[in-house]
């Protein structure tokens, strides 16, 4: 292969200056310019470290939110800093038409934690965000009752309460009304059962039915921990019926709930689960990885994102596995998020607004009587970044570097926050 002559080596430039804005200035181009499907709270954060946002006044606040359980890494982590600038330096994007040097190593990486959970061979898609992960599982799950097995079985069931995404197979798999509602026709061949009732998953099983969409702790839902044996026996269940149990751990897997993927603690091996958020550490990545042969499902052609498995997300979501694995970071949350709920626990069992307080790892709710809303606003006012799940859920998804002490003073500020709104009311 004859190697082209290279361009002059770049000197290295300065950024390229642009305007800077007030918050009131943001805040008043967002209300302008943006669509209004965002209640953005009137706060830009500039800057981040570790489990801390840093605000354009210079004011910073705890992030118990973490970007959504995006940042498990904290912010500015200085390993993924210096690896992303590294590659912006080489490579940000090249097409799927050829390799580049990170992808199938990202894929031997995430494969080999679905085999140890597993003990089962997989490959791994690449995309973008967790809904993407969702419309490619649907695909193949599809693809591979239809074309593999040789018999369309096209219904998915999912289950009341769940989130999958927005785009249209994630939205119509997300049994919420409320995401939907001015949003049909939706995709057809989805039915909803109901989390933890096995019956209710059964009833709605018939040979057009060919797959099982579920999370393993309900996120946006309300933080939802599984009755213990349900998966066991939904596992049991997708068998006898020759139905693909396919897992959204967009939100619980890479450790959040303290293993790898939040499945290896039901005791069970899905035949797909795809991850998102803190994949690639901030850079939008999703993966789907499933056991062959479903995953040989998409042939070549079959399916295809523009900018899924770039040299950027790739070299994000190796750093970030390589980050965990050195840092022990799995065994850490484990060890942080017993600790929390315990604190939380402690704080919250009790009081007169408290309705229940649950979760698993760094993945923990709060459920009251009240405006969880409100409470989120006040915790923000102390200091503390929080985000509200179902309908009256207060949820902690800090980064997964956070210590003890950390805790402490974010449910303090979330102890004092809750009385302050929900006892004087
Ligand atoms: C379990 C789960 N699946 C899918 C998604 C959708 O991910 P994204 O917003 O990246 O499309 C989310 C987002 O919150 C999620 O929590």
């Amino acid at each position: 292969m004859e190697t082209l002559a290279n361009g002059q080596a770049a000197a290295p430039r300065a950024a390229i200056a642009l305007a800077s804005h007030t918050t009131a200035e943001i805040a008043a181009l967002a209300e302008r310019f943006l669509t209004p499907n965002y209640r953005n709270a009137p706060i830009v954060f500039v800057d981040g470290e570790g489990p801390w946002g840093v605000t354009l006044e210079g004011h910073r606040l705890l992030d118990f939110s973490a970007g959504v359980a995006v940042n498990g890494l904290g912010h500015n982590h200085p390993d993924l800093v210096a690896a992303l600038q590294e590659q912006t330096r080489q490579l940000i994007h090249q097409s799927n038409y050829w390799h580049n040097a990170h992808a199938a190593p990202l894929a031997e990486a995430l494969c080999g934690e679905f085999t140890r959970a597993t003990g089962l061979p997989a490959r791994a898609f690449f995309c973008n965000s967790g809904a993407e992960g969702t419309e490619a599982t649907v695909k193949m799950a599809r693809r591979y009752h239809a074309k593999v097995l040789g018999k369309p079985r096209p219904g998915v069931i999912t289950v009341h309460g769940s989130f999958h995404g927005r785009t249209y197979a994630a939205m119509t798999a997300t049994a919420q009304p409320k995401y939907q509602e001015g949003f049909e026709p939706l995709v057809p061949g989805f039915r909803y059962g109901q989390f933890g009732d096995l019956a209710s998953i059964a009833a709605l099983i018939d040979d057009t039915v060919g797959a099982v969409l579920i999370e393993v702790v309900q996120g946006e839902g309300g933080v939802s921990v599984p009755p213990p044996g349900f998966f066991k026996d939904l596992r049991k269940l997708c068998d006898e019926h020759g139905l693909l149990l396919c897992l959204d751990e967009v939100q619980t897997g890479l450790g959040r709930t303290g293993t790898f993927f939040a499945f290896e603690q039901e005791g069970i091996a899905p035949d797909i689960v795809w991850l998102a958020k803190a994949l690639g550490g901030g850079i939008p990545v999703g993966a789907v990885l499933a056991r062959e042969p479903v995953a040989n499902a998409l042939v070549a052609g079959s399916h295809a994102t523009t900018f899924g498995a770039n040299a950027l997300a790739m070299r994000a979501g190796r750093t970030v596995l390589a980050i965990f694995a050195r840092d022990k970071l799995v065994a850490h949350t484990a060890e942080v998020g017993a600790y929390l709920l315990a604190q939380l626990h402690a704080a919250f069992d009790g009081q007169p607004y408290t309705l229940d307080v649950r979760g698993r790892g760094l993945m923990c709710g709060v459920a009251i009587k009240g405006d969880p809303k409100l409470v989120v606003e006040a915790a923000r006012d102390r200091g503390l970044l929080l985000s509200v799940a179902g309908t009256n859920v207060l949820r902690l998804t800090p980064p997964l570097i956070v210590t003890r002490e950390h805790c402490d003073l974010a449910v303090a500020q979330l102890r004092a926050a809750a009385d302050a709104v929900l006892l004087a009311s």
